[in-house]
């Protein structure tokens, strides 16, 4: 692996290899009083976000530091892209400053591909870039610390059934998660208005859904996802309050599902909207549990791109 862009370039062993991987180093980390490796010492690591993230930009951080690697943060507010530097010119200097890999967020789809482009070397060298999420296209960590909750919830993902529900259309998370999951074995269903799917999700290894409570009872997992407002123009169809109703996840719902079936949110959550208060808080939700597995997966992707494979990763 020399990028991490897309859910889509990992084969069922890859993804597998890194969920394992994860699971080594919440292993090797579990109990110690320093949570330190040497993994990655001497190695330097940027976050380079031009969108606002709590979970994402702060876990790769933490990430970087347990293994004991260089972690330099740039925001677009604070860097000298507010003095109207370019994309390319700003990945570039962080290459020649010596970043051995860049964790991007950008709004624009398409743009960890083009960044991963612009910073090779002649030779094919150049950083290890990470996608943090790149517009309405992809957020493959999301996806892996997804899976790997999933996993420890539900066993093996092979057979059984995940409902993707709410904002398709906007959300990076669904996509790589229609793919990720669909690559370990499972039925994937998006339960959503047809205003809120993408076009082109017919070549998505997935079924579709406009019905919420029909499909409840016959989920292993529900993944509801933020409504995605800043990148509505201000409004979506149906309305908020229409939407909240048809396809936000309440108590009654709750019931509706399976005893064991659990419920993600990638989060930020908007309570209330896509997810009831309660539900956002009850035992089968796993927002905290994606929280934690999401450094040990982040872990996992810089040990596998800096150092590689065949190595144990908690050395
Ligand atoms: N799930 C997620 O990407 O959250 P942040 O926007 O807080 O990083």
């Amino acid at each position: 692996m020399r990028h991490l862009l897309t859910t889509q370039d990992l084969s069922r062993d890859e993804a597998t290899g890194l969920l394992d991987e994860a699971e080594r180093f919440e292993q090797a980390l579990t109990g110690r009083e320093v949570r330190k490796l040497p993994t990655l010492r001497g190695r330097t690591v940027m976050t380079v976000f031009y969108e606002n993230s709590t979970r994402t930009r702060v876990s790769f951080e933490v990430a970087g530091k347990w293994m004991s690697a260089d972690v330099i943060n740039v925001s677009a507010s604070s860097s000298s892209a507010g003095k109207g530097e370019s994309l390319r010119d700003t990945v570039k200097t962080l290459h020649a400053a010596g970043a051995d890999a860049l964790i991007v967020r950008h709004p624009a789809s398409g743009a960890a591909h083009q960044i991963a482009a612009w910073t090779a070397d002649d030779d094919g060298a150049g950083p290890a870039i990470i996608n943090a999420g790149d517009g309405t296209h992809e957020h493959p960590t999301q996806a892996l610390l997804d899976a790997l909750t999933l996993r420890q919830r539900l066993g093996s993902l092979d057979g059984r059934r995940i409902g993707i529900v709410g904002d398709v259309l906007h959300s990076r998370v669904a996509r790589s998660n229609a793919h990720l999951l669909a690559t370990l074995g499972a039925e994937v269903v998006l339960i959503a208005p047809q205003t809120l799917l993408p076009v082109g999700v017919d070549q998505w290894p997935v079924t579709v859904s406009h019905h919420l409570d029909a499909e409840l009872p016959t989920l292993d997992a529900v993944m509801m996802l933020r409504v995605q407002a800043e990148r509505m123009n201000g409004g979506f169809f149906p309305s908020s309050r229409e939407y909240s109703v048809r396809y936000g996840l309440n108590d009654r719902r709750l019931a509706l599902l399976d005893d064991d079936a659990v419920v993600l949110h990638p989060g930020p959550m908007l309570r209330g909207m896509e997810i009831g208060y309660s539900v956002a808080d009850s035992p089968r939700a796993t927002v905290l549990e994606q929280v934690r597995n999401g450094v040990h997966v982040r872990m996992a992707v810089l040990f596998r791109l800096l150092v590689g494979t065949g190595s144990p990763g908690t050395q």
